[in-house]
This record gives structure tokens, C-alpha cells and sequence, in this order.
């Protein structure tokens, strides 16, 4: 829902950061600031920063920044909506409420009393699994090594044999057949009703707010299905939920483990690695891969090393890179499972396989071998061909090569040859790889630099302007928001100097403008604490101030040069462009 400007602002101010903070940091005072350990990556030494007077956080060591709201969203990996929430309780700032149509209203009860009913149907199994009649389920659990520990956090429960226990069970709570139809967890007939789940280990499917919305169940032995899932229902989509991401995302490992059932994930997390998940019995879904991108930007595969698992791998991978996510695949080898891995060998080994585990695409080029015989000269040469192909997926002409050079290392192909053979295939290809245009991608390469050139200076220059608002004299006639050409340095600078001509440029409000994107405001909060250790107090310093300002207003006025449409125009900004040549920005 939508929440007005003035609310939001209301809800941070009377939420000071460094208190929210302290509750999960333990900082330290250091001049004007506090300092911690960084809880968004690893490290020995604080780098962490918070800023009572900006109001704002950040990380001189990973770039994590932003104001208490998206601390909160970042730390507990609320949304803005649920961030808003929690610190507006806090504060007793009260919220609009939501205007609810009857009908959306209806949905919302409904949703929340199948909640319920899940909730109640974990408690029962997980009870029946210490009672007599759940012993078998009991003994099969402690059988593949699971402590009580691993089954309490797990929630791991038993479906008894009696054949509507549960049901019973949950009419006696009140609930009708009406809604209990709705749940996926009995069928309703006439001639009585039954539990879908019967003489099976029960394993409760949690999002990721550790929410019960649906179960899997394990017959005991070999029987099929081996697994039994709820149905879609209203809570439940498969496609959109993974196994033990309640638990994976306060793990803050930077990547997570992607496998493909509940006893992996379950073994994973008893051995230490609480960062594992699993897409259940359905494969890898787009919808999966950007839930994963909320949380991290790497994943490694330990899918079963299994002719499927290796197929599941294959279709995962481009899934993934298409999310935004890099990835890499763990050799299970000889075991099948990580769950098996572990229990073979050892939470050490399996470590060890983590930091060697492949980068996807040597992967790929591993499995595409395998289909070819390379004892024959004509195969060998299709081989090379497919491996020149699959590296045009490379859009990058440097990112291409680095892949180039390793696989010529790895297959022992001559470097020279390959990086001639894709050449060629580019050409015949078109327009998307380089093509014989090494000279196009130079040339792509080299404004791609003047365009990132561009976008330093103008973020040096906000970051100098927002650190010491008595630079803005020097600028004075010079510079406007204007000549930010980046958008969203645009943005921010109409609220800087906005904010300076008011007297009250205010950092963490600001930031409330960028909070529905987290590049932004990462990129927003670096803006506004990159500096705080780089006055401009030495003449070499002041003189990069200087060029930075004549940098930022030509770039500006070349776009503008390109952009213009009439004579009248041109010829100002001509004028304007020979003046600059003579501007001299005086610090006396
Ligand atoms: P596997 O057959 O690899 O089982 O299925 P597993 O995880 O190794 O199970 P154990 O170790 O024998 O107990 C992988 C996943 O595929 C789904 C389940 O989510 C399972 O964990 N699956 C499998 C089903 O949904 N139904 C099935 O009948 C089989
Ligand atoms: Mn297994």
C-alpha cells in the first residue's frame, strides 16, 4: 500500500537510528559516530559506521548504507511496508489503515484462518511424533540421523495411521468442512471424511516468515510416492516457495545452497550450513530465482549428482543468470545427495567441496563434452564448435576472453585457435557478439569508460557538496541541479540543493525517495557517506574540486549539445562551452 511522504518521514525521525541499531550491533562511539561489525558481510575489524547527525548508516568495507528503515529492511529482510510497520509500533506513530474492500477483506480472513489451521496441523503432528502411536516415525527420523534438536527446529512431525485423527482434530478447533476443503490436508466426502497424510513422516513447508503453508510427508521405507506434498492452495505455490529460506535468510553467508529435497536441506543445516534451500519437487522456477535475488547474488548448486540432478543443473543455471544471480556447481561425488555426502564423509569435506565448487558455465562445457567422443577428429571439431558458440553467450569482449583463456587452459585447446574460432562464429552470428568487430567493441568499450568517467565526477561532486555545504558558493553560477545528467543523481541533486537553499539538507529523508529500490538507495546512501573522512583541506584537493566542477558542467553541456534541436540553443550552449575554458574556481 501506499503511504504518504509526510508519514514515512514521521515514522524515521521518531526512530532514532542509532538506538534501532544497538539492538543488533553492538557499537561503539568514535568522534561524531558510532562504529560496529558490519552485520551485511564478514569481518574481523569494524568498518560498520552509524551517523546519529546524518541518520544514516554505512559500511566502509561492503557499501551497505541507508537509513533506519532500510536497516530494518535489510537486517530482518522485511519489506518497506513490514519496515514501516514495526517501527511505527515502536514509535506509536499510527498508520493509515489499509481500505479494504469487503470483498479483499474476505480474502484476508480466509488467508489468515488457513494460516491457522497449518499452524494447528504442524502442532498435531509434531505431538503424534513423541506419542506411542508415532514411535515408527520416531525411530525412522532418529534412524537417518536427525538430533531432537534438528526435528523441534524442523518441526518434523508423524501422520498416524488412524486416518482422520487430523481431521477430528481441527473440528474440534471449530472449523468447518467448508474451510477445511480448502486446506489440501483431508478430502471431504459424504461417506466421511479423510487425512490426505497417512503413516508418514510429515515435514511442515514454512515461508519465509516461518509461516506454516503446507507440508510434505515421507513414506517410511520404500513405498510410493516417496514424498507427498500438499496441493497448491491458497497459501501454498510451489513455484514461489523454498524449503528452509525461513532459516537461510539470517544466515548471512553472502551465497546460498540450492538443492533439491527436504532431508538435504535438513542434513545441510544440522551440519552448519543453515544456508541451504530447496525448490520442492517441482524444478527451478523465474519466480524462484528472483525470491533467491532478494537475499544474495550467488548460489551454488548441490543438486544430486545423478543423471537428473545434472539435467535439473543444466536448466537452473541460465534461470539463475538471468536473475542476476552468479553461480557455481558442487561435485557430490561419489555420493548422491549432500544428505549422504555429509553422512559419509564428513560437514569438513563437504566444506571443502563448497570452495571448489565450479563455476557454472566450466560446468556446462564439462557436461557438453560428454556427448562427444573425442578420439574422433570429426567429433572433437563439433565439440570445439559448441564451446565456440556457447562462449558468444558472452556479451562482454573482456568477460569473453577471461572465459576463452580458461577453457583452452582446461580442454587443452590453443588459445589463439579458440579466439579465432569464435571470432569467426561472431561474424556469421551478427550483431551480438563482437564481430569481426574487435574495432566495435573497443569503440563500445571506450565510451562506455568517458560515460563512467562522467558519472564519477558528478557523484564526487554531490558526495563534496552534501559533506560541505560551503562549497556550494563556489559553485554558485556554475553548476545546477541541471547538469547532473545521470538520473538519479539528478534526483538527488534537485533535493540537495533544494535542501541547502532551505537551510536543512537532511540525508536519511532524502533517502526515503529511493527506498523501493535497493541499487538506488545503496547507491543514494554511498553519496552521502563516501567522504566522511576527506575535507578539502589540501590545495591538491581543492584543485580536483575544481576539475571536477568543470568536468561535470562540460559533460553537461556536450549531452546538451547533442541533444539540441535548434540554433538559438546551440549557439548558447557554444557560448556557455568557450566560457568554461576560462573559469577559474578560486578557494581564497
Ligand atoms: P529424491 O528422490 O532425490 O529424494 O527427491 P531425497 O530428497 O533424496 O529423499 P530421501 O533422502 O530419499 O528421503 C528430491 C525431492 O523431490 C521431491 C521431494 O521434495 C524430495 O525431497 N519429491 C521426490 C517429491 O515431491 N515426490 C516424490 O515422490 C519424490
Ligand atoms: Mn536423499
Amino acid at each position: 500500500m501506499y503511504y504518504p511522504e509526510d508519514i514515512v518521514e514521521e515514522v524515521r525521525v521518531r526512530n532514532d537510528i542509532v538506538d534501532i541499531v544497538s539492538g543488533y550491533v553492538k557499537l561503539q562511539k568514535k568522534g561524531s559516530s558510532y562504529f560496529g561489525l558490519c552485520p551485511f558481510h564478514n569481518e574481523k575489524s569494524p568498518s560498520f559506521s552509524v551517523s546519529p547527525g546524518k541518520q544514516m548508516y554505512y559500511c566502509f568495507g561492503c557499501g551497505a548504507g541507508g537509513n533506519v528503515i532500510t536497516f530494518l529492511m535489510e537486517y530482518e529482510n522485511y519489506t518497506f511496508p513490514e519496515a514501516l510497520k514495526v517501527l511505527a509500533d515502536r514509535a506509536g506513530v499510527e498508520l493509515p489503515k489499509e481500505d479494504l474492500s469487503r470483498e479483499e477483506k474476505a480474502q484476508a480472513d480466509l488467508r489468515a484462518a488457513l494460516l491457522e489451521i497449518n499452524r494447528l496441523a504442524a502442532n498435531y503432528f509434531y505431538y503424534q511424533l513423541k506419542q506411542p502411536q508415532g514411535r515408527a516415525g520416531y525411530e525412522y527420523l532418529t534412524g537417518r540421523k536427525l538430533t531432537d534438536e534438528t526435528i523441534r527446529h524442523f518441526g518434523l512431525g508423524f501422520a498416524a495411521r488412524t486416518g482422520n485423527g487430523l481431521y477430528r482434530y481441527l473440528r474440534s478447533k471449530g472449523y468447518g468442512d467448508d474451510i477445511l476443503k480448502e486446506t489440501g490436508l483431508v478430502t471431504i466426502e459424504e461417506r466421511g471424511s479423510r487425512d490426505k497424510f497417512w503413516n508418514r513422516v510429515m515435514f511442515p513447508i514454512m515461508d519465509a516468515n516461518s509461516r506454516v503453508i503446507g507440508f510434505g510427508g515421507r513414506v517410511m521405507g520404500d513405498g510410493t510416492p516417496k514424498y507427498l506434498n500438499s496441493p497448491e492452495t491458497r497459501l501454498f505455490d510451489k513455484s514461489r516457495n523454498l524449503y528452509g529460506l525461513n532459516f537461510a535468510r539470517t544466515s548471512r553467508e553472502k551465497y546460498l545452497l540450492l538443492c533439491e529435497g527436504y532431508m538435504d536441506v535438513i542434513a545441510m543445516h544440522q551440519a552448519g550450513f543453515t544456508n541451504a534451500v530447496a525448490s520442492l519437487g517441482t524444478a527451478l522456477t523465474v519466480q524462484h530465482a528472483s525470491l533467491l535475488k532478494r537475499y544474495v547474488d550467488q548460489v551454488i548448486l548441490t543438486y544430486d549428482s545423478d543423471g537428473a540432478g545434472v539435467s535439473a543443473a543444466l536448466r537452473a543455471i541460465p534461470i539463475l543468470k538471468e536473475a542476476g544471480i552468479s553461480c557455481k556447481v558442487l561435485n557430490m561425488q561419489p555420493y548422491k545427495d549432500p544428505d549422504e555426502f555429509i553422512k559419509n564423509l564428513s560437514a569438513d569435506a563437504f566444506r571443502k567441496r563448497i570452495e571448489e565448487a565450479r563455476n557454472s558455465f566450466l560446468f556446462e562445457i564439462d557436461v557438453m563434452k560428454r556427448g562427444y567422443d573425442l578420439e574422433d577428429p570429426e567429433q572433437k571439431t563439433r565439440f570445439y564448435n559448441g564451446v565456440a558458440r556457447k562462449l558468444l553467450e558472452f556479451p562482454e569482449a573482456l568477460e569473453r576472453d577471461n572465459y576463452i583463456q580458461a577453457v583452452s587452459r582446461e580442454q587443452m585447446i590453443n588459445y589463439q585457435d579458440l579466439k579465432q574460432l569464435v571470432n569467426r562464429l561472431a561474424g556469421r552470428v551478427g550483431p551480438v557478439a563482437a564481430g569481426p568487430g574487435q574495432q566495435a567493441s573497443s569503440y563500445r568499450e571506450r565510451k562506455k569508460e568517458k560515460e563512467d568517467g562522467a558519472r564519477q565526477s558528478q557523484r564526487l561532486l554531490l558526495t563534496w557538496l552534501i559533506e560541505d555545504p560551503s562549497l556550494f558558493d563556489k559553485i554558485e553560477g556554475i553548476i545546477t541541479p541541471e547538469d547532473f545528467r545521470e538520473e538519479l543523481y539528478h534526483q538527488v541533486a534537485l533535493m540537495v540543493f533544494e535542501g541547502h537553499r532551505g537551510g536543512s539538507l537532511n540525508p536519511a529523508q532524502i533517502l526515503n525517495h529511493f527506498i523501493d529500490d535497493q541499487d538506488q538507495y545503496k547507491e543514494v546512501a554511498a553519496l552521502f557517506n563516501a567522504s566522511l573522512k576527506t575535507a578539502l583541506n589540501s590545495d591538491e584537493q581543492k584543485k580536483a574540486f575544481a576539475e571536477t566542477v568543470i568536468k561535470v558542467r562540460k559533460n553537461s553541456l556536450d549531452e546538451a549539445s547533442r541533444a539540441a534541436s535548434d540554433i538559438g540553443e546551440l549557439q548558447r550552449i557554444i557560448r556557455a562551452q568557450s566560457a568554461l575554458k576560462t573559469l577559474h574556481i578560486s578557494f581564497d
